[in-house]
């Protein structure tokens, strides 16, 4: 039996579009990708059908922390494609019960939060009885912020959860410095948010906590699978190189440059038709150009509007050279605004296709 937990990122982002970037770039790294409470409320379930479009082979969890409708609820995630649903633990036993008998029927999981539990071990034997075998341990955000840290008592209690036959899955606030502290436990799985998310290279990050597990708990440290990516690090495109990307990327989606390229010699050669930092795209047919406009500015990250617009009736452009700062991360970013704008206008795009494609030409 493998016994190296699995790493799961928690995407609690309050929009999709950068969630969508995370995901496709941590992909290669983790086993789990979580949907975060925030981005579960921030944007339902159409967080779950896009993520399951980026990484249809990975598991999705969506941390809905359910109160209540457990068995509506477990349905909704599942049919927009979770494997994977937690139910806070405060619910009420028929919840639970519901919850539990929906992703039982249908060959998923469904997890206990202990988010604000006191008596865990006393309800944690109730959810035993059920049928209820995973379980996530949290240590709470608030309660990080306002002190608490973990401690011998936490690691008591999940032992006895362990003994009672839970898969159990730690977070909280989990570091690289963190992980060495439960060596001494057998968790399921290990979830970590912020210190993926916020490091400077969030790829390089997981792979170093990835790395870190494997050589706590011992076995294989090669790849989780993935069938987004390869495992390339990220590299900082010249703005050239970020621009092509951009064009393979919207064509990926459906969309139509404003050059017409039919005799153009292609992307690599010297006298291409397209040698801007801007890309300018036609707005499709049907779609309201400032709707669509509007939810793109809005899609785009803080401090990063400039880098899209209109000045063409029809037409809308992304420019590389007016990002902060040009990188993986922040031209898929571009893509990822556009996907979800275009769906948010009713245009259906392929939002894998087009990162896949991107990530493809800022690998080269
Ligand atoms: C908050 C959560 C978070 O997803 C969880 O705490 C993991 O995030 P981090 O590693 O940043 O603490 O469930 O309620």
């Amino acid at each position: 039996m493998n016994t190296i937990p699995q790493l799961q990122v928690a995407l609690d982002y309050i929009s999709l579009p950068p969630a969508l970037v995370m995901a496709a770039l941590v992909a290669p790294e983790v086993d789990i990708i979580e949907i975060g409470t925030p981005l579960c409320k921030a944007a339902g379930l159409e967080a779950i059908s896009a993520m399951r479009e980026i990484c249809p082979d990975k598991l999705i969890l969506a941390d809905f922390k359910t109160p209540d409708v457990g068995g509506l609820e477990a349905n909704m995630a599942f049919d927009a494609g979770a494997d994977m649903i937690t139910v806070i633990g405060g619910a009420a036993t028929a919840t639970v019960k519901e919850a539990y008998a929906v992703a039982r029927d249908r060959g998923k999981i469904m997890m206990m939060e202990l988010t604000g539990v006191r008596d865990i071990v006393a309800r944690a034997n109730e959810w035993r009885r059920i049928g209820i075998d995973r379980i996530v341990y949290h240590r709470e955000w608030d309660a990080q912020s306002a002190g608490r840290e973990w401690e011998e008592s936490d690691k008591t209690t999940i032992r006895q959860l362990i003994d009672m036959g839970y898969k159990v899955t730690i977070t909280g606030g989990l570091t690289i410095d963190l992980i060495p502290y439960f060596a001494d436990l057998s968790p399921s799985v290990l979830i970590c948010g912020r210190s993926i998310r916020e490091a400077p290279d969030p790829r390089a990050s997981a792979r170093q906590i990835r790395l870190a597990i494997a050589d706590i708990w011992g076995g294989s440290s090669s790849s989780p699978t993935t069938s987004f990516h390869t495992t390339s690090p990220t590299i900082s495109p010249t703005t050239e190189v970020a621009a092509k990307a951009v064009r393979w990327g919207v064509s990926e989606m459906g969309l139509m440059l404003t050059v017409d390229g039919r005799d153009c010699p292609g992307c690599n050669a010297s006298d291409r038709f397209c040698r801007d930092s801007r890309t300018d795209i036609r707005i499709p047919s049907g779609v309201n150009s400032q709707q669509f406009i509007r939810q793109l500015i809005a899609n785009m990250g803080p401090g990063e509007s400039q880098a899209v617009g209109t000045d063409a009736p029809g037409s809308f452009y992304l420019d590389v050279g007016s990002l902060s700062q040009i990188n993986e991360k922040s031209v898929l970013g571009l893509l990822s605004a556009t996907s979800v704008a275009l769906q948010e206008v009713g245009q259906p795009t392929n939002t894998r296709a087009a990162m896949s494609a991107a990530h493809d030409i800022l690998s080269e």
